[in-house]
């Protein structure tokens, strides 16, 4: 691996691999747990770090969403973060990240080839060690609310 870019300093602290549990749920579906490895990584001259996730059912363990990207923090505290899903929708977020709070946040501009999607938000924050997100979308029938969230550990 490539030394440490000083532009990716302030959100370093993701880098690796993370796992838990996580709970989704939304007005419409049923709601479910799931198990979740989420792995950070920085192999670029560039200030960017590699995204990638995987969930399974928790019970059967059997494969559900995953979803992949990169993470482009700016020296200025915001960030954009392009994801591409397992589901065929693709999504450009932007936001800012808080180094000392460990807090990012993260709301879409695009949100691509998902015609019942209009909006996705995304916060991350490190607590205590752990990881934890909530993600909310908006779709054509429903207000933006949780539809995911989860707490990780580093491994
Ligand atoms: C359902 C979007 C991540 C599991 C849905 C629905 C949408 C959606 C639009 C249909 C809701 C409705 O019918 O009203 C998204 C988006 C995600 C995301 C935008 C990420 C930003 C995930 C992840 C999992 C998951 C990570 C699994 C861990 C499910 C399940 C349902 C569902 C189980 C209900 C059954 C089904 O439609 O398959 N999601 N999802 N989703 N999602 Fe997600």
């Amino acid at each position: 691996a490539s030394a440490l870019h000083p532009g990716i300093a302030p959100i370093s602290y993701l880098l690796g691999t993370w796992r838990g549990q996580g709970e989704g749920g939304f007005p419409t579906i049923n709601s479910f747990s799931y198990i979740e490895e989420l792995h950070f990584s920085h192999n670029s001259s560039k200030p960017v770090i590699a995204y990638s996730q995987k969930t399974w059912k928790l019970h059967s363990g059997e494969p559900m969403h995953s979803e992949s990207g990169y993470w482009r923090p700016r020296p200025d505290g915001t960030i954009e973060v392009v994801i591409a899903q397992s589901t065929g929708l693709v999504e450009v977020l932007k936001g800012d990240y808080d180094a000392e709070e460990k807090v990012i946040r993260l709301q879409s501009e695009l949100v691509g080839n998902a015609p019942k999607v209009e909006k996705i938000t995304r916060v991350f924050q490190l607590i205590g060690g752990d990881l934890s997100y909530v993600v909310q979308m908006a779709t054509n029938a429903t207000s933006l609310q949780p539809h995911l969230k989860a707490s990780l550990k580093k491994l």
